[in-house]
């Protein structure tokens, strides 16, 4: 039998402990008695749950970016984060707890137990592995779909109400794995999709002609990332149409290159990435966006990641970005574009993309 022996040095360290336990259990005694003085309850009852609250899974830098612009739009009356790295996830929930002076959200937690997520309206989903050099997109797909095998069942039980927004990537795939796993209607479970791709495009488009973003109408839709299909029959400035004035905008025989802009929003990501590492405060803004329209039941539309199957002539079960009525119920309703031949088509190539990657997927 082996005979354990402590040093003196843990010793002092188990006494020290103790005597940091007994200190704080006599300080909360102490303390309650002083509460008691100091406040009369009136009501006896258990306190009232959260109305308002939003989760947040994945405390990596587009989660936080996530949270902060939430904490800021002022959208949650309770904040839940989630995460598996447990110092991060605590270090992060300290530090927003520690600004609550100038929050509106009286409750800001984290666990990552999914207990803490219990009755959300909305859960915002960010978690996630990256890419690894040399890795390919399918095998990440898989590896991702792996952990949500994990955290979307975990979701469901205790917020079987919620509305789940996926951000992580790929995010039309992603989103489509929720679906499946989550066993949740399709109207409540939506991807970010393309709404941060239009914001890029709507931002370039006004630069471009001197004029503010919010001036600049124009849709990007189907996948998020390289396949996506700028509709630029409908870009318009105060209801001026583009195509009107430029009948070739965005076509190759454009002498004006317009085209360029879609492509600069499609290489934004990777640019971005080169300079930084990765995104963050603008999909943190684009999904507080989001979910205001869902927590104030605005009916706004925005383009985001749906099931479209029957849509556009697309046969498969696939999400893509249309542009969607958000409001309290996720997505209401899906707007019926007038498209052209060849943009309907861009999006059924998009469709078939997607699917060639989903019916590869094992254990769904
Ligand atoms: N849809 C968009 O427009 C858009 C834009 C930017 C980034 N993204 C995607 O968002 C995701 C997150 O990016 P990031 O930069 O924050 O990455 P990150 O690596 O900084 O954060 C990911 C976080 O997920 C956590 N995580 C991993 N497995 C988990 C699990 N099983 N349960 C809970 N948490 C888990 C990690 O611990 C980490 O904190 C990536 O997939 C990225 O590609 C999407």
């Amino acid at each position: 039998m082996p005979v354990w022996r402590t040093s003196p040095s843990a010793m002092l360290i188990i006494w020290w402990h103790i005597y940091l336990t007994a200190r704080s259990l006599v300080e909360r005694i102490k303390m309650s008695a002083t509460l008691q003085k100091l406040i009369t309850p009136l009501f006896k009852g258990l306190p009232e749950p959260p109305r308002n609250k939003v989760t947040v899974v994945g405390v990596g830098q587009v989660g936080m970016a996530c949270a902060v612009s939430i904490l800021l739009r002022e959208l949650a009356d309770e904040l839940a984060l989630v995460d598996v790295l447990e110092d991060k996830l605590k270090g992060e929930m300290m530090d927003l707890q520690h600004g609550s002076l100038f929050l509106k959200t009286p409750t800001i937690i984290a666990d990552k137990d999914y207990s803490v997520t219990a009755n959300s309206r909305v859960v915002v989903v960010t978690a996630g592995a990256r890419q690894q050099e040399g890795e390919s997109r399918l095998n990440l797909v898989q590896r991702n779909v792996n952990i949500f095998k994990h955290i979307i069942p975990q979701i469901v039980r205790y917020s079987p109400e919620c509305i789940i927004l996926v951000v992580s990537n790929p995010v039309d795939v992603l989103t489509y794995v929720t679906w499946k796993l989550s066993g949740l209607p399709m109207h409540r479970v939506i991807g970010s999709g393309t709404n941060l791709d239009s914001a890029r495009f709507r931002y370039l488009m006004a630069d471009k002609l001197g004029i503010h973003t919010s001036s600049f109408n124009g849709w990007i839709l189907g996948e998020h990332g390289d396949t996506s299909v700028p509709v630029w029959s409908g870009a318009n400035v105060a209801g001026v149409s583009l195509q009107t004035l430029n009948p070739h905008i965005g076509s190759e025989e454009d002498e004006e290159n317009w085209k360029e802009t879609h492509k600069m929003v499609v290489d934004s990501a990777y640019e971005v990435i080169k300079l930084k590492g990765y995104t963050n405060w603008a999909i943190g803004l684009s999904v507080a966006d989001l979910i205001e329209s869902i927590m104030r039941n605005m009916n706004r539309i925005h383009p985001v990641s749906t099931m479209v199957q029957g849509m556009y002539g697309i046969s498969e079960e696939v999400y893509l970005s249309l542009p969607c009525v958000l409001s309290a119920v996720g997505v209401s309703s899906v707007v019926n574009m007038t498209l052209t031949q060849e943009e309907a088509g861009q999006l059924q190539d998009s469709a078939g993309t997607l699917w060639d990657i989903q019916k590869e997927l094992k254990d769904l």
